[in-house]
């Protein structure tokens, strides 16, 4: 495996192949990550993994400078799971210049949900995941159902910029209570993480209970949202939303609709968000 620093080393090191997939991550790797590194390998004929905390979408007050950095340890597991290259650059190399060419989506899009709890937060992802794309000279590219949202507007921006690229899901993988693996897991305490599972659970509620529904509105889903972001609330989170919509574009869903219900909720300093397609 080939652990790369420079965009020239990494343009020459490529130019030997015709189909890279590209699994673009922030480091400190789990199960989660190497599932898709797995998925990605018989997609293409070289599996890049690019490890990057990208500043561009952590707002000030957000957790840029403690997020962990743990690149000996990634490597040794990406090896492991049968990765070809690694791209790690530094913030100069990956932003010698600041920034200032930027990818706004669109707001219908990435101003919902995340975007609208973390406002920013997808420019600063599409600008990276772009950036990424066009230096690795992706044709595959995997990201995980577990950020549901990045998914649906980074598959959006590969089709409405017509880059020749396949954007490949990954299921959610978690541990064994339920709780979906995060890096961000890694500053739970023991105690917050036995509470974590509480979050899959709730999905699953509202899951079940969306599925007893003959027919569905306005009302009924707010209801349902609500009575689990209290169930939150009242086991000691700080829900930012729990919402239902609909899996093709994340809309308000109509009867009929493929749904999936998605939540952000801070565990004391920890902010965890999940999802599940009904
Ligand atoms: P990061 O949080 O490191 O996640 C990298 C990829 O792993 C993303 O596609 C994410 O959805 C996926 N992933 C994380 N946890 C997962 C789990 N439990 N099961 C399956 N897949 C999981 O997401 C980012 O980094 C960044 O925003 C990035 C796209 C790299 C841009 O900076």
């Amino acid at each position: 495996m080939e652990i790369i620093h420079t965009i020239a080393e990494l343009r020459d090191h490529l130019a030997a192949f015709r189909h890279p997939a590209v699994v673009p991550t922030m480091g400190n790797l789990h199960a989660g990550h190497l599932a898709l590194v797995r998925q990605a390998k018989p997609l293409g004929d070289v599996t890049v993994s690019t490890i990057f905390v990208n500043r561009l979408q952590f707002a000030p007050h957000e957790d840029f400078d403690t997020y962990p950095r743990t690149l000996d340890a990634d490597c040794e597991q990406l090896q492991a799971a049968g990765c070809d290259v690694v791209f790690a650059p530094k913030e100069t190399e990956m932003y010698p210049h600041p920034q200032s060419f930027k990818v706004h989506p669109p707001t219908e899009l990435a101003d919902i949900l995340e975007g609208h709890f973390r406002p920013g937060f997808f420019i600063g992802v599409c600008t990276v995941v772009l950036k990424l794309l066009s230096l690795t000279q992706a044709r595959t590219a995997l990201f995980g159902k577990k950020d549901y949202q990045q998914l649906m507007v980074i598959r959006n921006m590969v089709k409405q910029f017509a880059m020749p690229i396949d954007i490949v899901g990954g299921e959610t993988q978690r541990s064994d209570d339920g709780l979906a693996l995060s890096s961000r897991n890694g500053y739970l305490s023991e105690a917050e993480r036995a509470q974590a599972v509480q979050l899959s659970t709730t999905l699953k509620t509202v899951a079940k209970a969306l599925r007893a529904e003959s027919s569905l509105d306005a009302a009924n889903i707010n209801r349902l949202e609500s009575h689990a972001m209290q169930t939150l609330s009242n086991a000691g989170w700080r829900p930012d939303y729990v919402a239902v919509r609909r899996q093709a574009d994340l809309q308000m869903p109509h009867t009929g609709d493929a749904l999936v219900v998605l939540a952000a909720a801070r565990l004391g300093a920890t902010r965890l968000i999940d999802n599940l397609e009904v």
